[in-house]
C-alpha cells in the first residue's frame, strides 16, 4: 500500500491579513474531506505536512532566520519560528483529532537536521511507527538545525520531496490556493491557461513563466516548488498541485481523482 504525502500551504490554513491567524474555518473543512476520505478507503496510508503561511515566515524573515546564524539575535528569532509553527500546528492537529483522525504531530525541528539548507538527517522510524498504528504522521515547514549555518528553514515541500522518496511513495499532493500551473500570472492576465500536465520534457518552458510568491515567503513560491519535484517525476513519482482551497478538492484527489489541478507525471 503506497503512502500518500499531502501538503497543505500555509496561505490555505492561515490568513494574510491580520497578524497571526489560523483559518478555523478552512481547517475544519480539510479536516472533514480527510475523515471523508479514510471512511471511503480506510485502508490509505497518509502522511500529512502542512506550511508556515503568515505564522512562520514573517517571523523567520524578521530576524533573517533563513539566511542562517550571522548575529546571536537571530537565535530568539529562530526559536520563535519554532514556537509560531507550533501553535499552528497545534491547531490544525486539534481539528483534525477533533473529529476522529489519530493524526500524531512530528515537529521537524526535533526529528531532523539539515547541512547547508538541506536535509541531513530524519528520524524515520518515528514515522514508520506512527504508520504502523495507523496514526496519520503531520509535519510541518519548520526551522531547524543546520550543521553548516546554525540553522535554516526546511520548507514543508522540501520535507515532502525527501519523504516521498524514503517512504517510497507514488502520490504527492500539493494543496495550494491557486488552482495549479497556468501559462502566464492569472492575477494580471484574464485569459491565462491553466496548464493540466507538466513532464520533464516541457518543464523549462514552463518554467520560464511561472514566478516565485507575492507575499513574504522565505521559501520560495510555485517555482521552486516545481523545480524541486522533478527529480521525484524522473523516478516515477506523480505530482499533484490542486486548489485546497475549493472544496472537495482534497477529498477528491485523496480518493485518486488527478485531474482536478496541474499534474507533474513522467
Ligand atoms: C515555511 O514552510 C515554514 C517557515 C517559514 C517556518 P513552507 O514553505 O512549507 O510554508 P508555506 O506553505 O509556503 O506557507
Amino acid at each position: 500500500m503506497s503512502v500518500i504525502i499531502l501538503k497543505i500551504g500555509g496561505s490555505v490554513i492561515t490568513k494574510k491579513e491580520k497578524g497571526m491567524q489560523a483559518d478555523l474555518k478552512a481547517i475544519k473543512r480539510i479536516a472533514r474531506e480527510i475523515k471523508e476520505a479514510f471512511e471511503n478507503d480506510p485502508t490509505m496510508k497518509l502522511v500529512l505536512v502542512h506550511g508556515g503561511g503568515s505564522f512562520g515566515h514573517r517571523i523567520a524573515d524578521k530576524y533573517k532566520v533563513h539566511m542562517g546564524l550571522k548575529s546571536g539575535k537571530q537565535t530568539l528569532g529562530f526559536t520563535k519560528t519554532v514556537q509560531v509553527m507550533r501553535k499552528l500546528n497545534l491547531i490544525f492537529v486539534e481539528e483534525l483529532q477533533k473529529i476522529g483522525l489519530s493524526t500524531i504531530p512530528l515537529q521537524p525541528s526535533a526529528i531532523s537536521i539539515q547541512k547547508d539548507i538541506k536535509i541531513s538527517e530524519v528520524f524515520i522510524k518515528t514515522l514508520l511507527l506512527a504508520m504502523n498504528l495507523n496514526c496519520v504522521p503531520v509535519l510541518w515547514g519548520d526551522a531547524v538545525f543546520d550543521e553548516k549555518q546554525g540553522y535554516s528553514i526546511l520548507s514543508g515541500d522540501h520535507i515532502v520531496t525527501f519523504l516521498a522518496q524514503k517512504l517510497k511513495s507514488k502520490r504527492v499532493i500539493f494543496g495550494t490556493n491557486v488552482d495549479g500551473v497556468f501559462d502566464s500570472d492569472p492575477n494580471t492576465n484574464k485569459n491565462a491557461k491553466l496548464i493540466r500536465l507538466i513532464t520533464p520534457d516541457n518543464v523549462d518552458k514552463i518554467l520560464k513563466h511561472v514566478s516565485g510568491s507575492k507575499t513574504t515567503d522565505v521559501t520560495g513560491g510555485m517555482h521552486r516548488k516545481i523545480l524541486e519535484v522533478i527529480p521525484l517525476v524522473e523516478k516515477g513519482i506523480q505530482i499533484e498541485i490542486i486548489n485546497a482551497k475549493r472544496q472537495g478538492y482534497i477529498l477528491n484527489s485523496l480518493l485518486g481523482n488527478k485531474e482536478l489541478g496541474t499534474l507533474i507525471s513522467a
